[in-house]
């Protein structure tokens, strides 16, 4: 069985955007990752056309709200037959266990987001968080780890430490990568595919270094081949 490293992002604003994409990939080279924009315009008529295709899905809808609440949510995603789906850690403890009750373990991985990489000092100092976002990553994921959740969302230049802290049995999904010699676009901390992977992620996010590839498949195959290991 095949188990692409590399999910990429169809950050589209229509069905029809994302189905053109992905019928210019490869099911065997990559999952696909369905986030809020998408979800919301073309919802789970979508997924499961995409699924139709032979594609896992990452349904990034980073579920945050009461437990009872987002366990529900969990169901009802899981429920879609996707391969991952995603909740805030900053929901807490209960609403971690809560997630991870709902959906059996070894089904539809279930994953958390830590910290925004869009959230500096200035921002957690702003809704009262303690230490330096290193420091509330790593505590965000050994609570996740702790409620049994599969993995974390990280970016990969976390990724080595938060292996070394965490072990081998957890996942490391990681965005900000760019293959070299590709632009950064907003990405800021970025990674180059094979460094992520020597640091110990398992999942690559990629999204407009394939999606605005002028051969998307092209792209995609160049990436994976890039990583070594
Ligand atoms: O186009 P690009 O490769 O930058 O897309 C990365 C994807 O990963 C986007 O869907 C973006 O929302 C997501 N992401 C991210 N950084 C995070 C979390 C998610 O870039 N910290």
């Amino acid at each position: 069985m095949h188990d692409p490293r590399i999910i990429v992002a169809l950050d589209f604003s229509s069905a029809e955007d994302a189905l053109r994409l992905a019928g210019r990939l490869e099911p065997r080279l990559c999952r696909l990752k369905v986030g809020k924009e998408l979800f919301t315009a073309a919802g789970p008529n979508l997924v499961e056309k995409l699924m139709l295709k032979g594609f896992d899905i990452f349904l990034d809808l980073k579920f945050h709200d009461i437990p009872n609440t987002v366990a529900n949510a969990c169901k009802a995603a899981a429920h879609l037959g996707v391969w991952m789906i995603n909740v805030h850690a900053l929901g807490g403890r209960k609403m971690l266990m809560a997630a991870r009750e709902a959906i059996a373990q070894g089904s539809t991985k279930l994953i958390a987001v830590t910290l925004l990489t869009s959230m500096d000092q200035n921002d957690l100092a702003d809704i009262g968080l303690q230490g330096n976002p290193e420091q509330i990553v790593e505590r965000l994921t050994r609570l996740a780890k702790d409620c049994a959740l599969d993995g974390v969302v990280c970016s990969a230049l976390e990724a080595a430490n938060l292996r070394q802290q965490i072990g081998k049995d957890f996942c490391l999904v990681t965005p900000g990568i760019r293959p070299f010699n590709n632009q950064a676009d907003d990405q800021k901390r970025i990674t180059t595919p094979n460094l992520a992977i020597l640091n110990g992620a398992n999942y690559l996010v990629i999204g407009r270094p394939i999606t605005k590839a002028s051969d998307p498949l092209i792209a995609l195959q160049q990436i994976h081949e890039s990583i070594i290991l």
